[in-house]
């Protein structure tokens, strides 16, 4: 098994993707530690995966001492701390950027870049001391082109490959390497509301070169692989993973000119 006795973070693993992940990781032999804010989730992730290797807390990654005594608590329990998974996260209510909300940026901005920073600063600090880790970002796609709607989540996302690249420079000597994933729109998680209605799914499909939204195993085969030491070679890298989404235009020049000879 890939990851046997490995000791595994990923922040809001208590559902959606994460918590796909947190079940994946436990399948090749991790001990697998989440957080999130909902007391609920805490105790249905806890019941779902009784007597297995795993720790949850009520901890929210915009809260810089609750971040260091989670990091704390991980080296108590388990002695160490392998592979980091960023992969809290909020988007916000989609507005044209002059309607945004100041606290819906504010938000936004706080957990995904603030409380990034946060828990890679605690569980990085312990990993410099052990002169080994391995740290995973969930980013995404729209941090890679404009999109209405999403303006502090794309700012939030590009914030977290920056960081990906500069602490792989700055931390590769102690033997922390660092990558992100830029996932397209998946089927699951934060989505679960949106792909229950077919036109949505439909929208989102046909936008996509491959004709079809991510699953969630899709993405979480890419963060186990990105987490091994297969890619270990790969720092400071954000892997796109979107189907082909952020590579073309809708009207490309070419076939606009052809429309003009018409
Ligand atoms: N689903 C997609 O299509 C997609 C695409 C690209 C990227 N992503 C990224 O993938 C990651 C996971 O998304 P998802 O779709 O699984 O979303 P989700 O179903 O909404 O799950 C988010 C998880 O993060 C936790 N969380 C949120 N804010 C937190 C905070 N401040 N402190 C601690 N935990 C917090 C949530 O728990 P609580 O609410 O209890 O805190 C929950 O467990 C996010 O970073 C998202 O931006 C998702």
């Amino acid at each position: 098994m890939r990851f046997d006795g490995k000791v595994v973070c990923i922040t809001g693993g208590t559902k959606g993707l994460g918590k796909a992940m947190a079940k994946a990781f436990l399948e090749e032999g991790a001990y697998v530690c989440v957080n999130g804010r909902t007391q609920e989730n805490i105790t249905k992730f806890l019941n779902e995966f009784q007597g297995q290797k795993v720790i949850a807390l009520n901890a929210d990654i915009s809260n810089y001492e609750a971040m260091e005594s989670m990091a704390a608590q991980v080296i108590a329990t388990c002695g160490k701390i392998d592979i980091l998974i960023n992969n809290a996260g909020i988007v916000n209510p989609l507005r044209p950027a002059e309607k945004m909300k100041k606290e819906e940026f504010d938000t936004v901005i706080d957990v995904n870049i603030k409380g990034t920073f946060y828990a890679t600063q605690a569980f990085g600090k312990k990993m410099i001391e052990q002169k080994k880790g391995r740290i995973v970002s969930i980013a995404s796609q729209v941090a890679l082109f404009g999109e209405k709607g999403f303006l502090p989540y794309a700012i939030s996302k590009s914030a977290l490959m920056l960081m990906t690249r500069a602490l792989a420079y700055e931390w590769s000597k102690y033997g922390i390497t660092l990558c992100a994933i830029a996932p397209g729109f998946i089927k699951g998680g934060m989505n679960e509301g949106l792909i229950k209605k077919e036109i949505f799914v439909d929208y989102l499909s046909k936008r996509t070169p491959i004709g079809r939204m991510a699953n969630v195993d899709e993405l979480v085969s890419v963060v186990l692989f990105l987490a091994s030491v297969d890619a270990h070679y790969i720092n400071g890298e954000t892997i796109i993973m979107d189907g082909g989404i952020t590579g073309y235009t809708q009207e490309p020049l070419i076939d606009f000119i052809s429309k003009g000879k018409q």
